[in-house]
């Protein structure tokens, strides 16, 4: 089959044979000397790159994370923009990583970047449950590190669903959503999914690992996190991300009596609470929603104590959801 036209080779080559390969995947230019001579870049861009991740899951804090971390001078978040504002959302989504590898490095800007010290990174919470954002990262950024925060999964479940209630017009009750059960096509049932699957931790850590050490995976117990984020600021800045010079966190973050939370604090001492979307006022759940999602998440959780504890040499405690021990 080596005679037939080019054309009809690649249909056979991509339909036939390698189905899998139809998607393209981008490896890192700079690791490659071919690859770097055929590409339109140059080598002070492959510094652009981020070094670090926040991958999510979202509702669990990602967004007072980013912001906190971006107060430092060093640490230079990915530009904002209009439509997924600041996530880029480019591993997990196949429009935005087709636009390829320049695209994203121009969303990291460069201009006034000291080389030697300044260290890009951006968030997208939406990576930490796809399969195909950890493949994605590890062909172009092998030696990424990744930032995960987990919390109590049944809270951030309810957080997703005040979340969603908030911003859409769907109207079911936490509690009926719950208990649905009948089409799984409908956005009730995928909303339901938004909710519940992403805290299926276990699942998806076990995943990072496949593509990832676990020296580059670094978990924080956003139920701390949340509570007071000072201590966890600095060991990320000291021993994950190894900043030159790391600022103590009281520096980047002062507890603000109205908002109810730590907020970031720009270099002029002001405060740079989150919106009002981040940290919302709702009501506490039903009783019924908190046993059936005590009872949803029993293995779940079980499985990532013993995962990150065995796996990722960790203390259980340090990321154990708050509630597995109240059960
Ligand atoms: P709620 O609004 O349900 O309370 P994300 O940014 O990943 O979507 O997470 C949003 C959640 O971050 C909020 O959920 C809030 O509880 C939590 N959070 C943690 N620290 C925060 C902080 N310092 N300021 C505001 N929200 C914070």
């Amino acid at each position: 089959s080596n005679d037939l036209p080019t054309s009809e080779l690649a249909q056979k080559y991509f339909y036939d044979y390698y189905p899998d390969e139809q998607m393209p995947i981008f490896t890192n230019p700079c690791n490659d000397k071919i690859l770097m001579n055929l590409w339109n870049g140059n080598r002070s861009l492959c510094l652009v790159f981020p070094q670090f991740l926040i991958v999510g899951p979202q509702k669990t804090g990602t967004t007072a994370l980013y912001s906190m971390l971006s107060q430092h001078p060093d640490l230079r978040p990915s530009k904002k923009n209009s439509i997924t504002f600041e996530e880029l959302q480019f591993f997990s989504n196949d429009t935005i990583y087709y636009n390829g590898i320049n695209w994203y490095l121009n969303q990291f800007d460069s201009d006034n970047m000291d080389l030697n010290r300044s260290i890009n990174f951006e968030k997208s919470a939406t990576y930490f449950d796809s399969i195909l954002a950890m493949k994605r990262i590890r062909a172009l950024l092998p030696n990424i590190r990744l930032i995960m925060i987990l919390t109590e999964p049944g809270a951030r479940a309810y957080s997703r669903y005040q979340h969603e209630i908030a911003r859409t017009n769907q109207t079911i009750k936490f509690d009926d959503l719950l208990q649905l059960n009948g089409n799984q096509n409908s956005n009730e049932f995928h909303l339901r999914q938004r909710c519940l699957q992403p805290g299926h931790y276990a699942e998806y850590l076990i995943r990072w690992l496949r593509y990832f050490s676990s020296k580059q995976i670094y978990i924080i117990d956003g139920d701390a996190f949340r509570h007071d984020p000072r201590v966890i600021l600095n060991d990320i800045q000291i021993s994950f991300i190894q900043l030159q010079n790391p600022l103590n966190s009281s520096e980047l973050v002062r507890y603000n009596k109205k908002k109810g939370f730590f907020c970031p604090v720009s270099n002029n001492k002001r405060f740079q609470c989150l919106g009002k979307s981040k940290g919302r006022y709702y009501e506490n759940m039903s009783s019924y929603a908190r046993k059936f999602l005590n009872n949803y998440y029993l293995l779940h959780n079980q499985k990532i104590s013993h995962t990150a504890e065995g796996r990722m040499g960790y203390p259980s405690e340090r990321y154990e959801p708050t509630t597995i021990s109240a059960l």
